[in-house]
């Protein structure tokens, strides 16, 4: 079996829409995936080939994410998939950590997936973040949100046209929210080019600090607004938004609106305490995990000194003392206290697991369970951007 970059575009559909479309396919269906392919040329695509033929293909879209307040560039994995006859051999182990080197060597320093199942990828030293949910409401539960004296005002048209605010918004939370990832421009402009969505934006003091992409969808006599994003900058621009759509009290039966895992949409309104339903979005939650711990240096952490082993990891196994005494990381060889699988460090530097959970879920030993708490604090991650 040969391993080879091919091109985006010449990627064997044969055996991306066996694994992930209707198939065979049909001449329309088509035509929508080869428009949404024609947006992946900057992704990174290898193949490997049995007597010249391709059978198994896994691509990685270079994205950039923040953990911890540091923007860093992330290797996002999709399109992992093999051809029915050469299923459990072995190869798709040897392809994604091919891809995950070349990503490395490349200076991608995380990587994250959306799973089929996550035990697969759990073998690649991935770990579990928490999913992004929605809310559906009334909008006549934002009443009390029509008469509020805000300091900003929103602006309403089609994306076509507000695209550079929405994708402006989109590179302010990158460098402001941990987790939050962002796509290449070259991918991120299909929202554009289809324009299919509404976008509202809210400003404050001449910046965006909110956006919306949004579509009305008619079932039966109900109207719906649908957002497929609901990003802000903070309770302003969230209130902006939310303003904006109780103006649609009468019009519309129904709002969905995504929502970040951290946030409680039950408390964005005083009425809709009530009639707000929150549930996850369809799809598996996101994973991620290290592909350098070199290169998390100067990350900001708690105050610490340990030393960890990380194990069984073709990428980060080895030794380091981790020390945050300055508040940012610095990275030394030395004698390990703790040892960690590559999930349990993700687990930490994602702020998704405690080190208690991690001895828990066997991914870890760790003695000093108080120390490395200290240094790697809990957060929730937004990655925002699907793939
Ligand atoms: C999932 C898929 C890519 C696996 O390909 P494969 O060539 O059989 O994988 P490998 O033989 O390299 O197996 C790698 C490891 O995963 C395990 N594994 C394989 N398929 C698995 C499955 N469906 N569930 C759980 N573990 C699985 C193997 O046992 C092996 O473990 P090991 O290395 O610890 O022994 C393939 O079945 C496929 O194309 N499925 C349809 C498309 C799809 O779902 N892709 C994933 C999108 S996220």
């Amino acid at each position: 079996m040969g391993i080879r970059r091919i091109s985006a575009d010449q990627a064997d559909l044969r055996t991306i829409e066996y694994a992930f479309a209707q198939s065979p396919m049909p001449a329309d269906a088509r035509a929508k995936w080869t428009e949404a392919m024609s947006y992946n040329t900057d992704s990174v695509v290898l193949i490997s080939e049995e007597d010249g033929v391709s059978v198994t293909e896994a691509s990685a879209v270079r994205l950039r994410q923040n953990i911890r307040g540091t923007v860093y560039a992330m290797a996002g994995i999709a399109g992992v998939a093999a051809q029915p006859q050469v299923r459990r051999r072995g190869y798709i182990r040897e392809l994604l950590t091919e891809l995950l080197g070349q990503m490395r060597e490349e200076g991608h320093a995380v990587s994250v997936l959306y799973p089929f199942r996550a035990s697969f990828y759990a073998k690649f030293g991935y770990v579990g973040m928490p999913k992004p949910r929605f809310a559906r409401f009334d909008p006549t539960g934002l009443s009390d949100l029509r008469a509020l004296e805000l300091d900003g005002e929103t602006e309403w048209q089609q994306i076509s046209a507000g695209y550079p605010l929405y994708r402006g918004l989109n590179e302010r939370l990158l460098t402001q929210r941990h987790g939050f990832a962002v796509f290449p421009e070259s991918r991120d402009v299909r929202i554009r080019d289809r324009d299919e969505h509404w976008l509202v934006t809210a400003k404050s003091g001449g910046e965006v600090i909110g956006a919306a992409a949004y579509r009305i969808d008619r079932d039966g006599g109900n109207a719906i607004l649908h957002a497929d994003s609901f990003l802000h900058a903070g309770p302003l621009g969230r209130s902006l938004l939310l303003r904006f759509f109780a103006m649609h009290a009468d019009h519309m039966q129904e709002i969905v609106v995504p929502v970040a895992p951290d946030e409680f949409p039950e408390l964005w309104a005083t009425d809709l305490t009530g009639p707000i339903e929150v549930k996850p979005l369809a799809g598996h939650a996101p994973m991620g995990r290290v592909l350098s711990v070199e290169a998390l240096e100067g990350m900001a952490v708690g105050p610490g000194r340990i030393g960890v082993e990380i194990v069984d990891d073709p990428f980060i196994a080895g030794k380091y003392v981790l020390d945050g005494t300055s508040g940012r990381l610095e990275i030394t060889p030395g004698a390990p206290e703790v040892t960690l699988t590559s999930a349990g460090f993700a687990g930490l530097v994602y702020g998704v697991l405690s080190p208690e959970e991690i001895v828990l879920r066997g991914l870890g030993t760790i003695p000093d369970q108080a120390g490395l708490a200290t240094l790697f604090p809990r957060q929730v991650p937004y990655v925002f951007a699907a793939f």
